[in-house]
């Protein structure tokens, strides 16, 4: 067992009680895409990563997976109101079931804007799974298809979510303390 990191305050979801959630979201895919015949997993990096790594393990329809950069957060706690496509995906979506694979939903900004981008390329579906979501912060009205965990307004890290970068690679999510904000 690790030792918890001094910069989380407490932790919110061990490394089992994710795995489980991500088992039980891995179901819901299989489901959802019983009858798919083109899936793209769309992850947006980076935060994302240890999550779509997780998921495709209990993923049973053919699928390619695909990322896009996209920029929101700029090394601090808040979000800073608008996103930015920084690297654009491989694949063509065009008549293709996206689902877009996020970690965290809080103002919906850049989630907004990815969707923009991608219904523009008209997929035949494009949908929205996050293992977490901070319904209480949202700016842009937008509705994940599929939720790991409902969180209050609180600042996490861990499992991929970072703070100024760091903190990505804890095995467990965590509520940062913000008394080490500029301090890590
Ligand atoms: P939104 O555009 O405000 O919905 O923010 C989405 C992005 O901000 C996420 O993909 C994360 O990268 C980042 N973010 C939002 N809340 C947190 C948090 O509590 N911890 C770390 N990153 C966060
Ligand atoms: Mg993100």
């Amino acid at each position: 067992m690790q030792n918890i990191h001094k910069t989380v305050e407490k932790v919110l979801y061990n490394r089992q009680e994710i795995e489980n959630r991500i088992y039980e979201l891995a179901q819901w895919v299989n489901k959802t895409y019983q009858n798919s015949e083109n899936l793209i997993l769309v992850g947006l990096m980076k935060g994302s990563m240890p999550f779509m790594m997780q998921l495709i393990k209990d993923v049973e329809i053919d699928c390619v997976l695909d990322f896009l950069t996209v920029s929101s957060y700029h090394g601090t706690t808040q979000s800073s109101g608008s996103a930015k496509i920084v690297l654009d995906m491989a694949q063509d979506i065009k008549g293709k079931d996206v689902l877009i694979v996020e970690e965290i939903v809080d103002t919906g900004l850049t989630l907004g804007r990815v969707t923009q981008l991608l219904s523009s390329r008209k997929p035949k579906s494009l949908k929205i799974l996050t293992l977490l979501d901070k319904p209480s912060n949202r700016i842009n009205e937008i509705r994940p298809n599929k939720i790991g965990f409902t969180i209050e307004n609180h600042f996490v890290v861990g499992f991929g979510l970072d703070y100024n970068e760091k903190l990505r690679n804890l095995p467990y999510i965590g509520i940062f303390n913000k008394k080490f904000i500029d301090k890590v």
